[in-house]
């Protein structure tokens, strides 16, 4: 397609000397695999586009394409068998299915980032998977990406964890999961040391509305910590052991990994030469109380940002400022993102107007991609009022719903488990990717679990469909539909095995081939949406639309047929294998696996 692509503009460049060219996919394969609105060049040329586009239809003339008027639309459709051999040939025999030339741009992706001491909650899901999908979608386009995890490891938090941990934990329950008596309704799966942590959190913050002088207790044990004060240290570096145990458990689950895990604390010893730096560019003022802040207004941020407080003490924002001066010089990069709610719109702004006045060179690399919140039907989640729900729960009720309906539907399933499990976190990460960032999603069990619809199990169903006409087809085909290696998160582009076109094409001039072809061809534009749009939804739609292709194809072209000739049977049977492909891409993309059977 990329080379379709290039001649389609090179041919109306020819036409129309020293236009801007740009290409749109039609809507439908039936319109064509490539379109020219041509709006914006007849509006400079002072011409009528309708008029354009009919002069252009006679005047161009391609191999293997057709030129059609559509009103104000130059359509570019190639002939079913130019179509079929060009995306077969992309899918089967390049192997590097739509994967951009590598430019080799160095890009940061953060995200997860979840505060230490605090229960993965259906929230951080939004930020751990976004934050995956986008850094797998720039390497598979040929980026260089650097996975940090800017863990919550410091901060006035610590100084309430340790606190509260003095007050209700030590002297009845030091090692917190000892001979612990748990409440009746807390379920044995969470009896866990994180979770006592998080429940004198929560206990802090209830207590601490009734008596106020709990906040200075809280205070004071932040500065021991801070001044390195030998227990404060000691209960942190164990609390946040204790935390990254349960972070790891849950990222094998997802399968997501980091390049860097450096937390707020990491920048602890890099503050001071940050602050210096800011004051070297002769920005830090002393703002009320004196504290030192960075004035904004000229960009058009009304609140300056903080560096330090006014008894010098450092804030969230300083350690990220710390963190920019300190990825700049590791990493060199061409783009960061910071994939975090929509909440820390404010905190970011700031954050990159100060890095930008203290070196110009920051200005246009850094940028926050925030996404809305997941709300629960009766408000937002709040961890400090406990009124959350954990990633686990959801992960496991997901699970737990398809293993009852394979038992119902299909007993003799081999590891029923382990399917339900691929199947359940399919429904999860798939409404996640499939929602639009930005906006606030209303939590349901209902909508989060759905399998039926338009959903990943929908998509994992078609793959496993395929697989299953393969195995039947018998020879390799089968094992042509898996990778050649092992799939970890270390893995983006998919290496499959080169397989020869088919000998003939026959077979698939069918118009639910052709269509099924042309959703095929979409998929890198989806890829590529997503690196430009910061936004896995393109291609989560995209994969729907490959799915419900193929289910037409599979009902209007019988492909295992004993009446069909050989070479109908073989062109029919790469298009399943290509689909395959795509669709086991598509979904590694965004953490979802493709299983086999189901
Ligand atoms: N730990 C923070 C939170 O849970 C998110 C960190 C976002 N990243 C950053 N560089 N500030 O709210």
């Amino acid at each position: 397609m990329e080379r379709l692509k290039e001649a389609f503009r090179m041919a109306l460049a020819k036409a129309l000397p020293g236009q801007d060219i740009v290409l749109e996919r039609p809507r439908s394969g039936d319109m064509g695999d490539l379109a020219f609105p041509c709006f914006r060049v007849a509006k400079v040329l002072g011409t009528n586009p309708v008029q354009l586009a009919k002069d252009l239809a006679t005047q161009i003339v391609m191999d293997d394409a057709e030129l059609l008027a559509a009103g104000p639309y130059l359509n570019l459709r190639l002939r079913p068998e130019a179509r079929a051999s060009r995306m077969l040939e992309n899918l089967l025999v390049t192997g590097a299915y739509g994967s951009a030339p590598a430019h080799g741009e160095t890009v940061l992706v953060e995200y997860s980032s979840p505060n230490i001491a605090k229960l993965f909650t259906i929230g951080h899901l939004r930020s751990t998977m976004i934050g995956h999908t986008l850094a797998q979608a720039n390497r598979y386009l040929g980026c260089k990406v650097q996975r940090l995890n800017h863990l919550g490891d410091w901060g006035t938090q610590f100084g309430t964890l340790l606190a509260a941990y003095k007050r209700w934990a030590e002297a009845e329950n030091p090692q917190l999961d000892q001979d612990f008596e748990w409440a009746d309704e807390i379920p044995e799966k969470r009896r866990s040391p994180l979770f006592r942590l998080f429940q004198l959190y929560v206990r802090f913050h209830a207590e601490e509305e009734k008596e106020p002088g709990m906040r200075d207790e809280a205070r004071a044990w932040f500065r021991r910590l801070e001044e390195g004060d030998a227990e404060a240290r000691r209960l942190w570096t164990w609390f946040r052991e204790i935390s990254l145990a349960t972070f790891q458990r849950i990222y094998d689950r997802l399968g997501v990994g980091f390049d860097a895990m450096n937390g707020e604390a990491f920048y602890e010893d890099k503050l001071a030469s940050a602050v210096e730096a800011v004051k070297a560019a002769k920005i830090l003022e002393e703002g009320e109380g004196g504290a030192q802040i960075v004035r904004l207004e000229d960009m058009g941020i009304q609140t300056p940002c903080m560096m330090l407080k006014g008894d010098g003490t450092s804030i969230y924002a300083t350690r990220d400022v710390a963190a920019g001066l300190y990825r700049k010089s590791t990493y060199h990069f061409d783009r960061c993102l910071y994939v975090v709610g929509a909440e820390q719109i404010l905190h970011f702004q700031q954050v990159f107007a100060v890095l930008g006045k203290v070196d110009a060179w920051f200005q246009g690399r850094l940028t926050h991609t925030p996404f809305g919140m997941i709300n629960l039907p009766e408000g937002k989640m709040s961890t400090r009022k406990g009124n959350v729900i954990f990633l686990e729960d959801v992960l496991d009720e997901a699970k737990e719903r398809v293993l009852a309906i394979i038992r119902e539907k299909n007993p003799e399933l081999p590891q029923a488990e382990e399917v339900a499990e691929t199947l359940g976190m399919g429904a999860v990460l798939f409404f996640n990717a499939l929602n639009d960032r930005v906006k606030s999603i209303t939590f349901t069990w209902e909508r989060a679990v759905a399998l039926d619809g338009d959903t990943g199990p929908y998509v994992q169903y078609a793959h496993a469909r395929i697989m299953s006409v393969l195995r039947k087809a018998g020879g390799d085909w089968a094992q042509r539909g898996r990778p050649t290696v092992t799939l970890d998160h270390e893995v983006a582009a998919i290496p499959f095995e080169a397989v020869a076109l088919p000998t003939s094409l026959e077979g698939l001039e069918d118009a639910a081939a052709q269509n099924l072809l042309f959703e095929l061809a979409g998929l890198p534009d989806a890829i590529r949406a997503v690196q430009r749009e910061n936004m896995a939804t393109a291609l989560a739609r995209q994969l729907l639309s490959i799915a419900k292709a193929f289910s037409s194809f599979y009902t209007n072209c019988p492909i295992l047929w004993p009446e069909n000739s050989d070479a109908v049977r073989e062109s029919r049977l790469a298009l399943c294998l290509a689909t395959a492909r795509a669709l086991r891409q598509g979904l590694w993309l965004m953490g979802i696996k493709a299983p086999e059977e189901m």
